[in-house]
């Protein structure tokens, strides 16, 4: 994998923080870690310059390093559908949509910041050598328009329901916070791919086809995107960082689009989907997480094109980061 060109200006090798802000006046301290789980348990939100326990430091600035990996990936994706959205009102929305993934993934990468672990452009640097990871469905191809419209109605429709289920009960403060509005605007990502699809539906034979091509590309990569069922110990769960398991997520995104596929005269690409007599409920077949795990690793389909293009672009940005730290001192 060949080198970023980090530029002049890098902050690498210093380790300076690039967003660091007081959110209240006093330190908090905690006596232990059960101190810590009972503040926790109880309400309490955590906030940067609180003493928070190492672990839990570590493991929130884990889960929003991917958080914002997984928005920056996504929003160079939309950003490669702009020239070809049909039309002029596709290339607004998709354009549109571009900025709001792009947003996302500088505010969550200043939330992981804050956490001194690792500056931004550490993280940079790490998601575009292939270090870290982002979440599995940006490894896949998109192949056409109406897969751009399966990642919009199937995917951030995925990624809403995980991100509310975070915002909900969220322990720490800034992500809180910052979820809110990333929250307000997935929900347009979905509305919109709900409009394609459903015009997609109802449109000529070959769109009606074209959809469902798509749809049985993406939904496994869909239903895998809330993981692999909860462990029992789950620290991101004991300490209230998501609250919900897994499992229970990806029940409620099947019962949620199972019959509304299937009312817009779709099938679903799983011969083991089934209704359950007794409680009424869809239930979809055993998912073999080992090709996930592989496509985790940067080593899905699509993977090594998506990272070197994430390279390029940052590389091709130079100048513009150029001109704001070389900006004349004001006269
Ligand atoms: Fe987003
Ligand atoms: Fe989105």
């Amino acid at each position: 994998m060949g080198s970023v060109n980090w530029g002049a200006h890098s902050t690498v090798p210093g380790k300076t923080l690039t967003n660091v802000r007081l959110y209240n006046d006093t330190m908090r301290t905690w006596r232990d870690m059960d101190d810590f789980e009972e503040f926790l348990d109880t309400g309490g939100v955590v906030e940067p310059n609180d003493a928070m326990p190492e672990p839990y430091r570590q493991a929130v600035f884990r889960f929003i390093e991917l958080h914002a990996n997984s928005e920056y990936m996504g929003g160079l994706t939309e950003r490669d559908w702009i020239p070809k959205a049909p039309g002029l009102h596709r290339k607004l929305t998709a354009l549109a949509k571009t900025q709001d993934e792009i947003g996302h993934a500088h505010l969550l990468y200043m939330v992981a910041a804050d956490l001194g672990i690792k500056t931004r452009e550490e993280m940079m640097v790490d998601l575009l050598e292939g270090r870290t990871h982002f979440h599995n469905v940006f490894h896949y191809r998109v192949h056409s328009w109406t897969d751009q419209i399966a990642v919009a109605y199937l995917v951030d429709a995925a990624a809403l329901a995980s991100q509310q289920a975070v915002f909900k009960n969220c322990s720490y403060g800034p992500y809180k916070r910052i979820l809110r509005r990333v929250i307000a605007e997935e929900g347009f990502h979905m509305r919109n791919g709900e409009e394609m699809m459903l015009l997609m539906a109802h449109g000529s034979d070959t769109q009606h086809e074209m959809m469902q091509e798509s749809i049985d590309r993406w939904w496994l990569p869909a239903v895998q995107l809330f993981g692999p069922d909860s462990r029992p110990d789950d620290e991101l769960l004991r300490w209230h960082i998501k609250s919900e398991r897994n499992e229970d997520l990806r029940d409620r995104y099947v019962q949620k689009f199972v019959p509304q596929l299937l009312a817009c005269g779709f099938t679903i690409p799983d011969p083991g989907l089934e209704k359950d007599k007794n409680d009424g409920k869809w239930k979809i077949s055993p998912i073999d997480w080992e090709p996930l795990k592989q496509t985790m690793r940067n080593g899905g389909p699509d993977s090594a094109r998506r990272i070197s293009d994430a390279r390029n672009a940052w590389n091709n940005a130079e100048w513009v980061r150029d001109a704001l730290t070389n900006q004349p001192a004001p006269t």
